[in-house]
Order: C-alpha cells, then sequence, then structure tokens
C-alpha cells in the first residue's frame, strides 16, 4: 500500500473511532441510577477464578466468604455463583478476550470476585480486565492504601473505561514507519468518576481531593478532565480540589514530609495505573492490595496482582498469598450493603498477618500455605 492508502484507511478507521466514541458519550450522559443493595432480595456474587493461582486463591476466598454470608446462603439472600471459561485457554481458543456465553453468565451476577487473568503480550487478544471493564461499563477503579503507622490513608478513584485503554488496541499503524494510539476523555465519563471521588470524600469526612494529569502536555484530553473536575468540586464547597502533574505526584509519594497530608485521589486510567501499583507497595507490595471496579449496574473486585506465572511453574502456587483476592472480598461485602461483615474480615486479616500473626505467608515453600493461613483465618472470624 502507497502512503496515501494507509492516510485514507486511517481516516476512515479515525471517523469510525469518534463516531463510537461519542455514541457512547450521549449513553454515559443520560446515566443509570445505582442499584440499591441493602433493598435487594437476592444478590448473586460470581466467582471467577482466572490463570496462574488465580484458581488456587479463589478456593480459599470462597471459603471465607461461605463462612462470613452462611447465613445469607442458607436463606437464599445470596448466592455464590462459580463463573467458567475465563480462561486463557479458552479465550485464545475463541479468539475472545470474554467469550460470549462467559460474558452471558457475568451478567446474570450482580458483583464478582476475579481472580487475575492473564494478557498476552502483543497480538491481538485484549485483556479480559479491559474488556470486562467496558462490557460492564465499570467506570470506578477504587483502590484504598493504608499505612495506619505512617500516617498514610489515601483513596484512588482511577477511571477506568477511558484514556488510553479505550482504544488500546485500536490504533493505527504504517508498518515500518510510525504508529499511533489514541486516548479519549469524554464529558460524562471525566463527569461520574469525578462526582464518585468526591461523593467518597464527603461521605468519609475527608476534606481534599487531588486532581492528577499531565495537563500542561496532554492539553486536550487531560485539560478537559482537570476542567470537569473542577466543575463537579464546586457542588463541594467543604472539599477542597488540588491539581498536581502526576510526575510529581509518583514523588510525592515516597515523601514522608508531605505524604499523610494526601486523601483522595481522582485520575485519568493509565495514571491511575501506575500510580496505585507504587502505592500498593507503600503498603506492603502489589500482592496486599485489593480493587474495586463499579459500575452503576455491575462491580467485580478482583485482586491487584497477576497470575504468578513464576510461582507455577517452581510448582510453588499454593503458597500464594491470599492478602490480595481477600481485601477485594471485604470491599465486595462493602458494596452489598454488607459493612459489618467487611470490617470483620478487615479486623481478622489485621490480627492475622500484624498483631498475632500465628502463621506467617512468605510466597515460598519455607512458610504457610494460602490453605493453611486461611485455615487460620477462619478459626479466628
Ligand atoms: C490493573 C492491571 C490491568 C490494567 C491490566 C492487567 C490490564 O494492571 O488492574 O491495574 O492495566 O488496568
Ligand atoms: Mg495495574
Amino acid at each position: 500500500m502507497d502512503q496515501n492508502a494507509y492516510i485514507e484507511q486511517a481516516a476512515a478507521h479515525f471517523r469510525t473511532l469518534l463516531t463510537e466514541q461519542l455514541n457512547r458519550q450521549e449513553r454515559m450522559a443520560q446515566g443509570s441510577p445505582a442499584k440499591d443493595f441493602s433493598r435487594m432480595e437476592r444478590i448473586v456474587i460470581g466467582l471467577i477464578p482466572g490463570d496462574g493461582i488465580g484458581p488456587i486463591l479463589m478456593a480459599q476466598a470462597r471459603r471465607v466468604l461461605e463462612k462470613l454470608l452462611a447465613d445469607e446462603i442458607a436463606n437464599g439472600r445470596v448466592e455464590l455463583r462459580d463463573i467458567e471459561g475465563l480462561t486463557i485457554e479458552n479465550r485464545t481458543a475463541q479468539g475472545k478476550a470474554i467469550p460470549d456465553e462467559v460474558l452471558a453468565s457475568i451478567k446474570d451476577c450482580d458483583v464478582l470476585l476475579k481472580g487475575p487473568t492473564e494478557t498476552p503480550k502483543g497480538g491481538t487478544l485484549e485483556s479480559a480486565n479491559v474488556a470486562m471493564r467496558r462490557e460492564l461499563d465499570l467506570f470506578a477503579n477504587v483502590r484504598p492504601v493504608s499505612v495506619p503507622k505512617l500516617g498514610i490513608d489515601w483513596t484512588f478513584f482511577r477511571e477506568n473505561t477511558e484514556g488510553e485503554y479505550a482504544l488500546g488496541s485500536r490504533g493505527v499503524e504504517v508498518p515500518g514507519m510510525l504508529s499511533m494510539d489514541f486516548k479519549v476523555t469524554t464529558d460524562a465519563g471525566t463527569r461520574r468518576i469525578a462526582k464518585a471521588a468526591f461523593d467518597f470524600a464527603r461521605a468519609n469526612g475527608k476534606t481534599n481531593v487531588a486532581i492528577v494529569t499531565k495537563a500542561n502536555i496532554m492539553k486536550k484530553t487531560d485539560g478537559m478532565f482537570t476542567r470537569i473536575c473542577h466543575e463537579v468540586a464546586a457542588d463541594y464547597p467543604e472539599i477542597t480540589a488540588e491539581d498536581w502533574y502526576i510526575d510529581i505526584m509518583t514523588a510525592n509519594l515516597v515523601n514522608p514530609e508531605i505524604r499523610s497530608r494526601f486523601q483522595v485521589f481522582v485520575l485519568p486510567n493509565l495514571y491511575g495505573d501506575i500510580i496505585t501499583d507504587e502505592a500498593a507497595q507503600i503498603q506492603g507490595g502489589v500482592g496486599t492490595a485489593g480493587s474495586a471496579n463499579t459500575g452503576s449496574q455491575y462491580a467485580m473486585f478482583e485482586a491487584v496482582h497477576g497470575t504468578a506465572p513464576r510461582l507455577i511453574a517452581d510448582g510453588e502456587g499454593d503458597y500464594a498469598n491470599p492478602a490480595s483476592i481477600l481485601k477485594a472480598a471485604e470491599l465486595l461485602l462493602r458494596h452489598i450493603a454488607m459493612a459489618d461483615k467487611a470490617d470483620q474480615l478487615a479486623a481478622t486479616m489485621y490480627l492475622c498477618t500484624e498483631t498475632e500473626q500465628r502463621v506467617i505467608m512468605t510466597g515460598h515453600r519455607d512458610g504457610a500455605s494460602c490453605a493453611q493461613f486461611v485455615d487460620y483465618l477462619l478459626e479466628k472470624l
């Protein structure tokens, strides 16, 4: 193909993308009311094991949920439902990030607990996470990080469906010459994540929200993100909205002089992805963090870490740490209006991992296995 043919093809592609994204923004602008879990007669929790260490961790998370929700399961208010088929083998065989029948069974649930899923580098298979966030419109990625002894209590509101992720597998290429990806920010998409962050701040007595972008460089997309966050902030006069650039914010998080003054963060997708790994590391590693992906109809809670192929290859999968998936389970319980059970899980985890520490995990054979740790946890619950 000559250069002009590439340009024509890319222009047509861009027209399609722009039309799709404008339609999406219009659908979002119409909005839909969020589910009220406290009034629901029946809540279906889908369990998606994932790949690698995922099934090992999920089997243990299931035991914890079975115990915490024993009464609700017995009287039919809650169902724990295993979702099959979201495996790298099935996804590769079908060439789909989420095979159709799996997506249908996912959509029959109200909330989901998900283990890590493998994403091949390169190729065309899209990340199952990214596809699920889009298919279920899980626009808010909420990641709490707390280190009480350092005075750290942060909650990140990462926009979860836009930015570099919206069209990440649909860029254009002129082979051997140039590649171009697209970054998308919409009015409705920004407004709803900003509102989620400020609502959280208000409901939890927080006084400060940091809006983190690179608006000095990404003038259109991040510029719009910042402007809309400030428009939303105007409805929350008791909360200070501060602008920060992502580069200096990554430095701030490791600066003991100032980091404890930050409370709530709202940021576009990719910056949120990066900085929440940094924050999780400050808390003790990505294995300790949980992540909530929430929308108005569905919510998915997941471990922040990956599938740990090295642990599996070394035959040490059984020693994988369930802290992150259990943190995700805690966030799930909070989301379905069962805060007392979430608190109970959090307090018992704290006892087992910080104070009593009778069973120690190292992530390897020389420590307790995931199942042994959960035996201990269940005994203390
Ligand atoms: C995360 C992960 C995902 C992301 C990957 C697995 C697609 O890093 O949840 O932070 O980039 O969002
Ligand atoms: Mg990430």
